[in-house]
């Protein structure tokens, strides 16, 4: 068997918890394979919201194993508050609940240097998440992470003193922020029980097996393509590769496993923290978005930046990532828009391209638009693609032609079964 995968096209939050909560049912196995708790997953059925961080987004599916990859980082904090929210909502999870040996552990020094480095860019600051993201994987590059098995070795109270110490020497060339080390480290060994209470596995070859066994696994990705360390917006970037090839790293599977790539887009174009956004809008249509999409940040509620869908953009997601399938989310966030627009090309030095500059955060580019009429009604009452209004089936034409990828399903609301997925 192959692994499917599903992960975002532009700067996270596309929608990905929903689709993968969807799509779960017809999985045996949903594997997160990168991120961290920046991530944040919204689901929404039978009236209630959910959002998970670390937790991969099948767990609701009462069949399905649900499994944190090698590509994770884990803050063994934050993820039992989420066990905790998932056991009030009568949610059993303690045997299809697996965690990597190999994901590394967010310790709390690490979110304390993530708060220091922050301060010290100043007004150059990456608007990162503060959840440690960065330290962690900079010590899993550097050769000194700890990692979820770990803490079932003899030696691991030592291991964590060691980088705990590194942790507060290097703290020293930062401004001081405050950060109740005492409390946390109380409240991080605490956790480490409800870590031990689940299966660690050596998920590389209990994916293996699982594929071997006829058994369909369903990758999660986290953030978007556009956050990728080696081919986003950097430095305004993640930590991890949130491309499919991250999905090789993380899970521990070989290319010619993947099967098909969902790569998912919004409508329009959103991004929450620093760096470049070529069609970011700075008016009222930017400002009814935000509104009409309730852009506000699943883990921070930071405000969302919002413009139009960036098709040059995206273009250069689909390559990096093999998309095979595009799904649309929040078509329905633009329905009271009397115009809509797209940017298909870029002008910069001089010329327009439909390519990415080099460094997206050193050149101005300004976005080329094209604009479409809206179809200015809701869509409730739609339930399959070709009942989608004339001027709605035109937009998505038209993207389908200029992304070269056909459009699997269109999302019309939050809910799970606000969807419309193409037959056959
Ligand atoms: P993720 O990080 O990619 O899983 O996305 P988030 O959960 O951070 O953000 C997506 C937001 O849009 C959540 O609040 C979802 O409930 C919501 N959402 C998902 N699909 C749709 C849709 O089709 N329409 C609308 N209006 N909201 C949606
Ligand atoms: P999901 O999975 C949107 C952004 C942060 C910041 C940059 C680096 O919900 O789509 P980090 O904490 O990773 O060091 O922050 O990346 N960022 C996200 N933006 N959705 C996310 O995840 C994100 N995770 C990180 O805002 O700009
Ligand atoms: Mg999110």
């Amino acid at each position: 068997m192959q692994i499917d995968v599903i992960l975002g096209l532009q700067w996270g939050d596309e929608g990905k918890g929903k689709i993968v909560d969807y799509l779960a049912e017809q999985y045996d196995i949903v594997a997160r394979f990168q991120g961290g708790p920046n991530a944040g997953h919204t689901l929404k059925f039978g009236g209630n919201k959910y959002i998970l961080h670390t937790v991969p987004s099948g767990i609701f599916r009462p069949q399905q194993i649900n499994l944190v990859g090698n590509g994770v980082v884990l803050d063994p904090v934050i993820f039992q508050r989420e066990l905790e929210k998932l056991d009030a909502s009568g949610v059993q999870f303690h045997d299809r609940l697996l965690l990597s040996r190999k994901a590394h552990l967010i310790l709390p020094t690490h979110r304390w240097l993530d708060a220091a480095s922050e301060a010290h860019k100043g007004k150059s600051k990456i608007g990162s998440t503060l959840k440690g993201i960065g330290p962690t994987y900079m010590d899993k590059t550097g050769r000194n992470g700890l990692r979820v098995g770990d803490v079932e070795q003899s030696g691991f109270k030592e291991q964590y003193e060691h980088l705990k110490q590194k942790h507060l020497e290097l703290l020293k060339i930062y401004p001081p922020v405050p950060f109740d080390l005492e409390g946390e480290e109380k409240a991080w060994f605490a956790s480490l029980d409800t870590l031990r209470s689940l299966p660690f596995v050596d998920s590389e070859y209990y994916i293996d097996e699982a594929l071997r066994a006829g058994k369909r696994v369903l990758a999660e990705g986290a953030q978007g393509a556009m956050l990728d360390i080696d081919f986003g917006t950097y430095p305004f970037v993640t930590s991890s590769n949130t491309i499919t090839a991250g999905v090789c790293t993380g899970l521990g599977v070989a290319p010619q496993r993947i099967g098909r790539v969902i790569g998912i887009t919004k409508a329009y174009c959103t991004r929450v923290g620093s760096g470049p956004f070529p069609t970011e809008l700075h008016d009222a249509d930017g400002d009814k978005l935000r509104e009409a999409g309730h852009e506000f940040g699943s883990t921070t509620g930071r405000p969302r930046r919002c413009g139009w869908i960036d098709l040059p953009q995206l273009r250069y997601t689909i390559q990096l990532t093999g998309t095979t399938d595009l799904c649309i989310t929040k078509i329905d966030v633009l329905n009271s828009f009397k115009t809509i627009a797209a940017a298909t090309h870029y002008r910069y030095n001089g010329q327009e391209s439909s390519a990415l500059p080099y460094d997206l955060c050193q050149v101005e580019v300004e976005a080329l638009l094209k604009h479409y009429d809206g179809w200015e009604c809701d869509l409730d009452e739609v339930h399959r693609m070709e009942d989608l209004p004339e001027n709605a089936r035109a937009f998505l034409a038209d993207l389908e032609a200029y992304l070269g990828v056909p459009i699997h399903m269109v999302s019309t609301g939050p809910e799970r079964e606000k969807l419309l997925v193409k037959e056959g």
